[in-house]
């Protein structure tokens, strides 16, 4: 069965229609890229998601059932089940990493301050953060800033990951760091939906790609069949920045 399953989303914002009908289905324990130019509607769709945005029209599915209609309540649970990413981290500025982490561990569950503690730190010391936990978020570095986001997102042991451009702005040694997390936690069978501009990130984590272009999913494929078909021509245009 499909984890996630999007059909016929359209959505527009006043007058400028982003989504035309998009069709996407992500497969239990798979990475699926979603890839387009700037402003073609990524992140919106991975909002919808997790019921930050409703679709004007169309159906969004997670594990079978339609969330569209999901009052708050009902959308807490999946908000559990499927973390988000955010693009810049999205970190509680006047909270220290540690308290980060502990956040949704204290929101969520019915851990006591000693287990949420021993969390926090088994949970930084598998992304390399371990010493940061009293550190504010402003002092870390953009890539940290990214990792503990990461960290925090998927403490609780989520089955979805939306990831939103994590290695957007990052060095080589930090998006190296982050494939390899993303791979990690794809081994242990969660379900994702990485947006990325980052290619070679893309090409190395995930198991099928789609391209957004002009509202619609124009291009979708494994990696293999969207180099060798007519879908590579879109890709390729899309990778040389020929697409917009
Ligand atoms: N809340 C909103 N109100 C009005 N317009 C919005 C809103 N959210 C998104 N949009 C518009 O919808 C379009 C798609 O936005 P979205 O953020 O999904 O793009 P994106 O593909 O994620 O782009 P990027 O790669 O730059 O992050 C943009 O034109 C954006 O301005
Ligand atoms: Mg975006």
């Amino acid at each position: 069965m499909d984890v996630i399953e999007v059909k016929d989303f359209h959505k527009s914002f006043g007058s400028k229609v982003v989504h035309r009908g998009v069709n996407l289905s992500v497969r239990k324990g798979e990475c699926m890229g979603l890839v387009g130019g700037s402003g073609c509607g990524k992140s919106v769709i991975l909002r919808s998601l997790i019921g930050l945005e409703k679709p004007d029209r169309g159906s969004i599915k997670i594990n079978g059932i339609e969330i569209t209609g999901f009052n708050e309540n009902q959308l807490v649970d999946i908000r559990c089940k499927a973390a988000y990413v955010f693009q810049g981290g999205a970190l509680f500025d006047s909270m220290s990493v540690e308290d980060n982490l502990a956040y949704p561990l204290r929101e969520h569950t019915k851990l006591n301050d000693k287990q949420i503690q021993e969390k926090v730190l088994q949970t930084l010391k598998k992304f390399g953060l371990q010493g940061s936990e009293k550190l504010m978020p402003a002092s870390l570095s953009g890539g940290m800033q990214k990792r503990v986001g990461l960290a925090r997102a998927i403490i609780l042991g989520p089955e979805i990951i939306l990831y939103d451009e994590p290695t957007a702005g990052l060095d080589p040694y930090n998006t190296k760091k982050i494939q390899q997390t993303i791979l990690e936690l794809k081994k242990t069978g969660t379900t994702s939906i990485l947006v990325t501009h980052d290619m070679p990130t893309a090409f190395e984590v995930c198991d099928r790609m789609a391209l957004l272009l002009d509202g619609r999913v124009a291009a979708e494929g494994t990696k293999d069949e969207l180099k060798a078909g007519e879908a590579a021509d879109h890709l390729n245009r899309f990778v040389n920045g020929e697409a917009t």
